[in-house]
């Protein structure tokens, strides 16, 4: 067992039959899922509202029932992953490019809880780069900002050389900021910046981080 797996399966214990949940994306959030397709096989109902194709595939594969977002009216509670997080439950997120879609299922559920191991704990954030969901049309002018900002973006690659591309059509640009000493106004300022979709920085946006360690234990914040 490791650190992801603790807090996965520990995640699947808050889950109520009946309960529509939404699904996060990640390599924790995959033993989530692996869990909750064990209680649905076992007759257990639910409804997921997936925040990526990587996550719709796999719970396709593992029958659990799914609804995209704009056909339910509310999400109980979503379960995510996150690529940092501090002591005020503030994080980055975005590492695997679900940033949108993971704010969006986020926004509209009614509960938040993230998944992580504990490498993912940090006294203050920013050494994780931060991605910045961006329109590929000029998004050059939207980069040479942010370096003259100082703020160090990189453009996202896939595997084949070609930009990522996101689940909805967007480019990332991963800003290299080392550490962020006031969140808040990063993030103000990236939600007015003309051609930038969405940011990583989750903000206030979770009540609950399930910490699990490789002896298989979790710890609680909240
Ligand atoms: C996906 O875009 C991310 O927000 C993930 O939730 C985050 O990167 C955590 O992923 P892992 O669980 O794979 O570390």
């Amino acid at each position: 067992m490791d650190g992801k797996q603790a807090a996965g399966r520990r995640a699947a214990d808050e889950i109520k039959d009946g309960m529509t949940i939404g699904l996060g994306t990640g390599s924790t959030v995959y033993y989530f899922l692996e869990a909750l397709a064990k209680k649905v096989a076992n007759g257990f109902k639910m409804t997921g509202v997936a925040t990526s194709q990587k996550t719709i595939d796999l719970a396709n594969e593992w029958k659990i029932p799914m609804h995209a977002l704009n056909d339910v009216a509310k999400i109980d509670v979503t379960v995510d992953g996150a690529d940092e997080v501090d002591s005020k439950l503030n994080g980055i997120k975005g590492g695997g490019g679900a940033l949108l879609y993971e704010k969006l299922v986020a926004k509209a559920s009614a509960r938040r809880i993230w998944i992580v191991d504990a490498s993912k704990k940090v006294e203050q954030l920013g050494a994780f780069p931060l991605p910045v969901e961006v329109v590929p049309f000029g998004w050059k002018h939207v980069h040479a900002y942010l370096s003259e900002k100082g703020y160090r973006p990189e453009l996202r690659y896939a595997a084949d050389g070609q930009p990522y591309v996101t689940d909805a059509h967007h480019y990332i640009l991963d800003l290299h900021l080392q550490s962020i000493a006031n969140a808040e106004s990063l993030a103000n300022e990236l939600d007015h910046l003309t051609g930038v979709v969405e940011h990583g920085l989750f903000l206030g946006m979770t009540e609950k981080v399930i910490i699990g360690y490789p002896d298989g234990h979790t710890e609680t914040l909240e």
